[in-house]
């Protein structure tokens, strides 16, 4: 198959990646592929397991636009989030990422478990009297949101407005509607951070404020960098997580019997969810620091870069029988968290979440099942989230 004839904005690509993917795999680790609509800009991207690896761990595939287009980006016309730990280099990217590390230790994320359990039941209990629901606005998306919200100290009622921007800024980022998002979103912000600023309390936010008072820390950019990039990467993905978990399971009876039957398997399976219908399908955005010669192509200094996570987790070179649905696999080696230094620092919070959203959900409606044909479904169309627009379910 031509990878440059590879539509990634298609519905018909969005519904069944796996297929384009197990076309493209064996005979094109790492290929050109077309990346936007209109135009003629081609990306380099990853489709097998070990071409994936290698992008994720190489150095000279860098983060930082700053770095490699010095004379078009600059601090003045980058936005925010861009400034956040996910879109530098070492040595910033040490820096910013160590400022919150110790907030996402499993240790600590541990400690939140009877909280999330809380939330968890409290959703499913608000959907008690319904027939239907979608699935994602009742109870996919307000569990993670309500979690991220607390740690940061802000208000989880605000919720609905997080959902819009953030929608807006994981799409296609050349639309008007981003720019509108970006500014409302920053404002939203600069209100609550101005309001810790007065009167401090123990959260994540607060302790962010102090170390950008203490000065040569953080700055006041990174500082909304980074609160917006745990608001966005904090949920958007972990929704789709449970969300593609559970039309996966819906879709897999006999695993679905299986979990039902024994719930002491449903951390396993969220692994086995992560590394089948993962919530990340690309990684983001990476350009090559100089040119060099990389799996057998020759690419140029500046060349952008991108990594199918999903295609490289049903690579059958690492996974045996990819395309089956195991949630007993062992030991995965999957890349829904990807690799590298820009691991995911959320993977602790967004494993216990996911674990506890499916379980209580398994206990409180041990009988639903999916309320619309699978054709019906609706993929979003961002080139990071892999994510259904609405998920119709029938809880009784
Ligand atoms: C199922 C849910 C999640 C998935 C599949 C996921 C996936 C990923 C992936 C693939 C990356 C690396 C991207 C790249 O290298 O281009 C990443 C980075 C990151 N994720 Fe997550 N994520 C999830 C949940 C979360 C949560 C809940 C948080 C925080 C509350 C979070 C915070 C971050 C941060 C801060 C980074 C940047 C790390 C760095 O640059 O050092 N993620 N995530």
């Amino acid at each position: 198959m031509d990878t440059k004839s590879l539509d990634l904005f298609s519905q018909e690509f969005h519904q069944n990646p796996y297929d384009y993917y197990n076309k493209i795999r064996p005979h094109q680790p790492f290929a050109k592929v077309k990346m936007f609509n209109e135009g003629h800009h081609y990306s380099w991207m990853a489709f097998t397991y070990e071409a994936a690896v290698a992008v994720l761990k190489d150095p000279r595939f860098i983060k930082d636009m700053r770095t490699v287009f010095p004379d078009e980006v600059t601090d003045e016309n980058l936005p925010p989030i861009t400034q956040s730990m996910l879109f530098v280099d070492p040595p910033d990217h040490r820096r910013l990422r160590s400022l919150v590390q110790s907030g996402f230790t499993p240790k600590r994320i541990e400690m939140l478990r009877g909280r999330i359990e809380d939330i968890a039941r409290e959703q499913a209990w608000l959907m008690r009297n319904k027939e239907t629901v979608d699935f994602i606005e009742e109870y996919a998306f307000p569990i993670p949101i309500r979690v991220i919200c607390e740690l940061l100290g802000i208000p989880s009622e605000d919720r609905l407005d997080f959902q819009r921007w953030s929608n807006v800024i994981v799409e296609i980022s050349d639309s008007p509607r981003y720019d509108e998002a970006m500014v409302e979103f920053m404002a939203y912000l600069e209100k609550m951070i101005e309001k810790k600023r007065e009167s401090p309390k123990e959260d994540l936010l607060s302790d962010l404020i102090q170390a950008e008072e203490g000065g040569d820390r953080l700055t006041v950019s990174e500082l909304y960098g980074v609160v917006m990039l745990l608001i966005v990467a904090g949920h958007e993905t972990t929704v789709n997580l449970i969300a593609n978990g559970l039309l996966a399971l819906l879709t897999h009876q006999d695993q679905l019997a299986m979990l039902k039957e024994d719930h002491s398997l449903v951390a396993q399976a969220i692994e086995e969810l992560l590394r089948f219908n993962g919530p990340v399908e690309f990684s983001t955005d990476r350009w090559a620091k100089e040119s060099f010669t990389f799996m057998g192509q020759q690419v140029e200094k500046g060349d952008h870069v991108i990594v199918s996570l999903a295609s490289a987790d049903h690579d059958p070179a690492t996974f045996s029988d990819p395309s089956t649905l195991d949630i007993t696999r062992e030991k995965s080696p999957h890349l829904a968290f990807g690799k590298g230094i820009h691991y995911c620092l959320g993977a602790p919070l967004a494993r216990l979440e996911g674990e506890i959203a499916l379980r209580v959900l398994l206990e409180e409606y041990p009988n639903l099942s999916l309320a619309a044909e699978l054709n019906e479904l609706e993929w979003r169309q961002s080139l990071v989230i892999r994510g259904l627009k609405q998920l119709p379910i029938k809880l009784l």
